[in-house]
């Protein structure tokens, strides 16, 4: 209910932002320029809090302040819940973990949380060693014929092959291409769905884009079902795995458990949450330490340190201690969710300005983490940044890659793990000769991606 604001004095309220043209708003202009550049522009001519115009009545606010995130994601979070921005993942995710909200969300991340225990993580890490193990066998050939290596492609499969066998139990390499084709076309339609906002078109209407949607769709429920059919096969003696612990889920109360919709919602969530965001950020680890051979010394000093005959244990991979700072500085400058979104319940005061109930906010990591106020040379790699006292001396909310509150990424410890085993590993086996005179920028949609691909060599780690 809008409580405080009166439909007479929103006008007054407006805050500072672009113009729009009547009635479609600002959406020509997005779509010409995209709406992260449109949004970059804005910022640097509004500042940290500004108004886009959108088609219909409706509006987006826009903040990069951790002042406004901290409102949004943590002091007021029961005020800012995930609305219509989300509906255009919703025949992607369903009511997944992602998309699902109120008490129907509270169960599934009741359920979900102790795949992610630290009893089931130091499981994981041996599987995840040996996908890691298996993919530097097929680089050492590589390395023997001189090929080079696109970075990127490497890390997808890396990271499909180990959401497919920690969380699902599968080797999902046979169906990696069709999986990985469906999930990224349906993204891109579904973040071109977003930026349309009120003048969407439904999914039922035959356009060529939406015909591509529902056939991505249609192939990434046939794998799906494929895998909860297997899962069930193998019935309760299996390893323990995300699929096995949801599809054993019980409520305190009698139940049946999750259905196989329920089930498959959750598994394309975790697919597609699971392992571009983890692939992007060791693409860009690899793309930093090339361009920076001093910190790419220090890391291969502490990992060598570890002296690693075989897979890492969870205390070897919390010894990495600045190779976590590496981590931390590159999920600053490439934090591949880049924006998020929420509606708000009912008038609220964000930056001491007032903004209606059922206003849509949105709030960038992206630009978070490059707020010269609270970052100096915003646009400099430095994991120096954080040490922990760096870090307890700034805001808590100026870095926020996994966002924060009560719907913070459930993957974050996951993440960490698997991306610090991965370097580890790879690291101690081999060297990543980043080829020179690659001048890679960034190309944003959902996620912050390299805008081209990123070449380097191997060589034997010594060399
Ligand atoms: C570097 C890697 C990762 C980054 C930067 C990242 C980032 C994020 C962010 C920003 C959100 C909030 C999204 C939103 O509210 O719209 C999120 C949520 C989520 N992430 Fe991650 N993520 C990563 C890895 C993972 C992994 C490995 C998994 C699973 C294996 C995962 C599963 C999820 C799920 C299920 C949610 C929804 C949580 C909820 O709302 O309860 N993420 N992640």
């Amino acid at each position: 209910m809008n409580t405080l604001i009166h439909p007479r004095t929103e006008q007054a309220l407006r805050l500072p932002g672009p113009a729009g043209y009547p009635l479609v708003g600002a959406l020509p202009t997005i779509l010409r320029e995209g709406v992260f550049e449109y949004v970059e522009r804005c910022w640097r001519e509004y500042g940290d809090f500004f108004q886009i115009p959108t088609a219909g009545r409706s509006r987006i606010i826009f903040t990069a302040h951790p002042d406004a995130i901290e409102r949004i994601l943590h002091t007021r979070v029961d005020n800012y819940y995930k609305g219509k921005g989300y509906d255009p993942l919703r025949p992607l995710l369903g009511n997944g973990l992602i998309t699902s909200t109120g008490d129907f969300w509270v169960r599934q991340r009741k359920l979900t949380q102790p795949a992610f225990h630290m009893d089931n993580l130091r499981r994981m890490v041996p599987v995840m060693a040996r996908c890691v193990e298996d993919m530097l066998g097929e680089w050492e050939a590589r390395r023997r014929s001189g090929a080079v290596l696109d970075l990127h492609a490497e890390s997808m499969h890396l990271a499909q092959r180990i959401v497919g066998f920690t969380l699902f139990g599968m080797d999902l390499s046979d169906r990696e291409a069709a999986s990985s084709r469906a999930v990224t076309e349906s993204l891109e339609i579904a973040g071109q769905r977003m930026n349309r906002g009120a003048l969407t078109l439904p999914l039922s209407v035959p356009t060529p884009a939406n015909l591509r949607f529902r056939r991505a769709l249609r192939t990434l429920d046939e794998i799906v079902y494929d895998i909860i059919g297997h899962a069930r096969k193998a019935g309760p003696e299996a390893q323990p795995t995300l699929l096995r612990l949801l599809m054993e889920a019980r409520d305190d109360g009698p139940g049946d458990g999750m259905s196989d919709q329920q089930l498959r919602d959750e598994i394309v969530t975790h697919y597609v949450a699971g392992h571009e965001t983890t692939a992007l950020i060791l693409t860009w680890t690899f793309w930093f330490l090339g361009q920076h051979p001093d910190v790419y010394a220090k890391v291969r000093e502490e990992i060598a340190g570890l002296g690693l005959t075989g897979a890492p244990a969870i205390e070897d991979l919390d010894r990495l201690t600045y190779t976590r700072m590496v981590f931390d500085e590159v999920m600053r400058l490439r934090p591949p969710v880049w924006a998020q979104t929420r509606t708000t319940r009912e008038d609220d005061v964000l930056m001491a300005r007032r903004i209606p109930a059922d206003s849509f906010v949105m709030f960038s990591a992206y630009f978070c983490h490059h707020h010269p106020a609270f970052w100096d040379e915003p646009s400099e790699f430095r994991p120096e940044r954080f040490t922990p006292e760096r870090v307890r001396a700034r805001h808590r909310y100026a870095h926020i890659p996994f966002s924060a509150g009560p719907r913070a990424c459930i993957g974050k410890r996951y993440a960490i793990y698997e991306l610090s085993t991965a370097l580890a590993l790879i690291l101690t086996r081999f060297r990543i000769d980043v080829l020179p005179g690659q001048d890679v920028g960034i190309r944003p949609t959902a996620t912050v991606h390299p805008d081209r691909p990123i070449y380097a060599h191997l060589r034997g780690p010594g060399r």
